[in-house]
């Protein structure tokens, strides 16, 4: 039931306020303010690494989570898509911490790499939105993102709950390795439970992110850009966009444009910057300003600070909500999702059912 959305992608983007909810009533404690997970049977504070293994969108959730793991809880991380992880001989050991991320739980190479690694790693935790999955059943920790069924072949509202249980989870890490007072965790609790809202809100910007996606949907090639966790966005903009609407996209680091990708740049190109006012954001304008100066047209989402000072040149603006930038990534998935989904709705494209893709990928 697409619950009068055209298709189940739009409707699975327009729950993610309402689901992500759901996420963080599981794991944040409304007594303490503070997280409470199944997870707390990691012994993160004698972990040497937390590995990361995922196909897909759920690949570019664990390389935002990096930098959660990373900064927050000083942990290091390693991370790789589940096809190459389980045939490249990882060494592993008892002191890491295993993590694969599905949606379905049923990933063949995920799936394959989690029989691979539990031998040898110390704890094997799965993120995952199905919990009577074979992933989940051959967990030691099951981490439920709680997303509810997702039909449209396009992960949407499982990236955004996927985020959040990670940030959690990352919380919960820092918290263990001695890194977050109680009063600090509770203030990150607290950012991250305005992710709904703040979701609600970027979904609000729907109609001008609309507009950009029809000017986008002409184009041949569209690349995305962003800095710090906003490059996975990019990564994740660019996959929701290839397999949706056809069109070939790439997503870069925008300081890695001037390392090759701005040869392809000329007026034909739209340049998609995912970009908050954060302390990178004038060097991601120094990059979007090399688009412009070869015709490039930007197409810039920020937040209204961002736009105040960044606006000049770009062809179009998308005012995103102004939010911490723990839960920015979050937030900006909403326009990498619907710059997709308008793109390829106004090419007529079969948006719930692209050729060639299925929701589960159950064979090798
Ligand atoms: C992209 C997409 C795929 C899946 C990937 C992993 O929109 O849906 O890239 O994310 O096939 O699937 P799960 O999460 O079920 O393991």
């Amino acid at each position: 039931d697409k619950a009068g959305y055209k298709h189940f992608m739009l409707k699975e983007v327009n729950e993610q306020p309402t689901v992500s909810a759901y996420a963080l009533a599981h794991y944040v404690d409304n007594e303490t303010g503070l997280i409470r997970s199944e997870a707390e049977d990691v012994d993160f504070a004698q972990a040497s690494r937390i590995v990361l293994v995922a196909c897909g969108t759920a690949h570019y959730a664990c390389h935002i989570a990096k930098y959660w793991f990373e900064k927050l809880a000083r942990l290091p991380v390693e991370i790789d898509v589940a096809s190459e992880f389980r045939y490249r001989e990882p060494p592993l050991s008892k002191s890491d911490v295993a993590v694969f991320v599905s949606q379905s739980g049923e990933t063949a190479d995920t799936l394959a790499a989690l029989r691979h690694a539990a031998p040898q790693v110390g704890h094997v935790v799965s993120v995952v939105n199905v919990t009577t999955s074979t992933i989940a059943r051959e967990s030691e920790t099951v981490l439920p993102i709680l997303a509810g069924p997702e039909i449209g072949v396009a992960s949407t509202k499982a990236f955004t709950s996927q985020l959040v249980t990670l940030a959690t989870l990352a919380i919960l890490a820092a918290r263990q390795r001695g890194r977050l007072s109680p009063d600090e965790e509770r203030r990150l609790v607290r950012v991250l439970s305005e992710a709904p809202r703040h979701l609600a809100e970027a979904i609000a910007a729907a109609p001008e992110i609309e507009a950009a996606a029809r000017e986008m949907a002409e184009a041949r090639d569209v690349l995305y850009l962003g800095r710090g966790p906003f490059f996975p966005l990019a990564l994740e903009g660019a996959l929701k966009l290839k397999e949706i609407s056809y069109i070939h996209a790439e997503g870069y680091a925008s300081g890695e444009l001037k390392h090759g990708p701005i040869a392809l740049v000329d007026s034909s190109v739209p340049v998609v910057v995912l970009a908050p006012r954060d302390q990178l954001f004038d060097k991601t304008v120094s990059n979007m300003q090399e688009v412009m100066a070869r015709g490039g047209r930007v197409i810039l989402f920020t937040d209204s600070v961002g736009a105040q000072t960044a606006s000049e040149g770009a062809a179009r603006v998308v005012v995103m909500p102004t939010c911490d930038p723990f839960i920015a990534p979050i937030v900006y998935a909403v326009p990498a999702q619907l710059l997709a989904y308008y793109a390829a709705a106004f090419l007529g494209k079969d948006v719930d059912q692209p050729r060639n893709l299925a929701k589960s990928v159950t064979v090798e």
